[in-house]
């Protein structure tokens, strides 16, 4: 049906694209810690002069169509005007609002840095970036055994914490738009980034650096949760594992994933290293109680890890893990029902 189309109904598109930005788990706009919310005002400041400058160019360029029918000046006095207006418009001006942006913006870029603090020791945490997905590391003191994760980053809120970022392959970028960043991950070099959640909550990360097909597959799911939820959390995960089931399911894991992949407890004598490919795989110990899949593909729920065995190259193509076509249906079900009940 050809009806005259009202100009007013789709005028509001625009808005609503550019509202669409001001709020969700990955807005800038809505910072919910220190160094969120210092980059909130730089992005501000940015905008504000950025839009300053622009009315005064086109206010600028509108001005020379009057001018035209100014009376000339002779060839000399037509340089000098022209000489000043390209020292000030072209030269002063950029200096000036680069230097007052800089000047305003240093201090969030210092209070990203792991500066000592007086009054507290920080939370550290190893974030390692990997094509395509993110290993999280949270070291054990002494005797005690470092807890690993994939793709699902848990700190405690109301408190600084040190993030030591490094890549395992190409350059990665650490970034939690509602906390802050971003940081560079670089392969062979350890960088420190201190973030702060000010209350606990669920946020959204991703990679910030392109680093090849999945670059946008390359999703963080932030938790930050109260200082003794978030040590009950490590603590869950630091006790021995004795309830690993070793039937076929982890016999079949043994064969065929057991190379790349680790879980916590595993029996060894399970363990079939006969891979040829030396790729290093997410840690599996409590893949069951993570909250996605696939770094961010796809929500976990019951047969989702069946499914993504199965079919993990159409839903992530290029994924490092290969096909496994050689490999039945049947058992790639029961490997997926079987790695649901790894949870602490
Ligand atoms: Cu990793 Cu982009």
């Amino acid at each position: 049906v050809n009806r005259p189309r009202r100009p007013g109904r789709l005028a509001g598109l625009p808005l609503v694209w550019l509202l669409a930005g001001c709020a969700g788990e990955m807005s800038i706009l809505d910072p919910t810690g220190p160094a969120a919310r210092s980059q909130f005002w730089v992005w501000w400041a940015m905008l504000i002069v950025t839009v300053v400058v622009s009315l005064g160019v086109y206010a600028l360029w509108l001005y020379t169509f009057r001018r035209r029918h100014q009376p000339q000046r002779t060839p000399r006095e037509e340089q000098r005007v022209m000489l000043r207006w390209v020292l000030g418009g072209g030269v002063l001006l950029p200096v000036l609002s680069i230097v007052a942006l800089l000047i305003f913006a240093a201090p969030t870029g210092r209070g990203m840095l792991p500066l000592p603090l007086a009054t507290t020791d920080p939370e550290r945490i190893e974030v390692i970036g990997h094509q395509w997905w993110w290993e999280v590391r949270y070291p054990g003191e002494e005797g005690e055994p470092d807890v690993v994760t994939a793709n699902r980053l848990v700190m405690p809120a109301g408190e600084p914490v040190d993030f030591r970022v490094t890549s395992e392959d190409v350059i990665h970028a650490f970034w939690i738009p509602r906390l802050g960043g971003k940081r560079d991950m670089v392969p062979g070099r350890f960088s420190t980034i201190r973030l702060e959640a000010d209350a606990p909550g669920v946020f959204g990360g991703q990679c910030a650096e392109f680093c090849g097909a999945q670059h946008t597959g390359m999703q963080l799911h932030v938790e930050a949760l109260e200082r003794d939820d978030y040590d009950a959390w490590l603590d869950e995960r630091r006790a021995p594992r004795e309830s690993i089931e070793k039937g076929d399911a982890a016999r079949a894991f043994g064969e065929h994933c057991a190379a790349c992949h680790r879980v916590a407890g595993f029996p060894d004598e399970l363990v079939v290293d006969d891979t040829e490919h030396d790729i290093k795989g997410p840690d599996l110990s409590d893949i069951g109680s993570r909250p996605t899949l696939g770094a961010g593909v796809l929500p976990m729920e019951e047969g989702a890890i069946a499914y993504w065995l199965q079919f993990h190259q159409m839903l992530k193509p290029g994924n490092r893990m290969p096909p496994h076509n050689h490999i039945e249906t049947e058992t790639l079900q029961d490997i997926g029902a079987w790695l649901e009940t790894l949870a602490p």
